[in-house]
């Protein structure tokens, strides 16, 4: 997501001065910003948000405005190992709006997830449902979000939390469904669907969460928080089953597994406050999951190496993946 923001926002202001602080774990990689790297108005910095002198490394050279998209997000992961997660998205967290009120920061925005509402059977989520967190991500994710709220209303700084739903589209780590089911049948792989594959998520093409991003930074205020929705809500078998008819494979494809622990039967927000700003989304479901496909198609080289790898070990044995 981070990558996509930084093409979009030199394209959409060529002007402005973008740093790239990167940890670069298993789901960085700096292949994604290779268009942008011999831009004179953007500028790569390896280091880890969670360490208060990288971040100063940063901060502390006049950046203005600070976009926290640094984070351990996947949940699969979260479940077999929640110490990184404490530590980037929760500490991370803390240590970015530190550095924000020393150096008195003009925009500080927390990007994150309606996951932190936990599941919703019926309706929808909206800015100021309760947090119930299922699991070690999205309680971390919920952790970061209430310092946030707590730095705001103690030292006033001027921070706004967003919360979007199911992110999908270019450069994304094959370990989430979407890619991960493309790359599979690329490889002429399964696809395992958790459980009888009846959850529920809404979703969002990056270049649209993109712009939702653009436009809170530019009309978004400061202690607000912002749902960042588009009503595209899909079962995971018909998400599923979309991108095999898209691929040309069969229904056999599919291999039920054993389900998630606490799985999250349904996402679903309210994002009106954010559309009362002027945004909408301007790609369907369908279209950003065609040019999903195509870039897999085409982006071998880019997702192949990260098919092996030990942790992929794990979960085979845990998902038959
Ligand atoms: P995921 O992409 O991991 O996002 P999140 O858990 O943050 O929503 O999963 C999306 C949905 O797809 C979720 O309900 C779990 C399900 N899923 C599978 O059925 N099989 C898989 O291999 C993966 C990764 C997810």
């Amino acid at each position: 997501m981070g990558s996509n923001f930084i093409r979009y926002i030199l394209k959409k202001h060529p002007d402005w001065q973008v740093v790239n602080l990167d940890k670069l774990t298993y789901a960085g990689n700096l292949e994604n910003l290779k268009e942008v790297s011999r831009n004179k108005n953007y500028q790569f910095v390896k280091g880890d948000i969670a360490e208060a002198e990288d971040v100063a490394k940063v901060i502390g050279e006049g950046v203005d405005k600070i976009i926290n998209y640094a984070a351990e997000t996947h949940v699969d992961r979260s479940i077999m190992a929640p110490d990184a997660f404490i530590k980037t998205d929760i500490f991370g967290t803390y240590t970015l709006l530190e550095a924000a009120k020393k150096y008195n920061v003009a925009q500080y925005i927390q990007i994150s997830t309606d996951e932190v509402f936990g599941s919703i059977k019926k309706g929808f989520f909206d800015e100021s449902s309760p947090f119930r967190p299922n699991s070690p991500y999205s309680a971390s994710k919920a952790g970061a979000d209430l310092l946030c709220r707590a730095y705001f209303k103690t030292y006033n700084l001027p921070i706004i939390v967003t919360h979007a739903c199911n992110v999908f589209g270019l450069n994304q780590y094959p370990e989430k469904l979407i890619p991960l089911f493309i790359t599979n049948l690329l490889e002429g792989k399964k696809v395992p669907v958790y459980g009888e594959g009846q959850q529920t998520r809404e979703w969002i093409f990056t270049e649209d969460h993109c712009r939702a991003i653009a436009m809170i930074m530019e009309k978004g205020q400061s202690g607000e928080v912002y749902n960042i929705g588009t009503g595209f809500e899909k079962t995971n078998l018909e998400t599923t089953k979309f991108i095999l008819r898209e691929m040309g494979s069969g229904e056999e494809m599919i291999e039920y597994v054993k389900d998630r622990p606490a799985h999250d039967e349904r996402y679903a927000i309210n994002s009106q406050k954010l559309r009362g700003l002027g945004w909408q989304p301007s790609v369907s479901w369908e279209e950003g999951l065609r040019r999903t496909i195509s870039w897999y198609k085409e982006n071998r080289n880019w997702w192949q190496p990260l098919k092996s790898g030990a942790y992929l070990e794990y979960y085979k044995k845990q998902y038959g993946k």
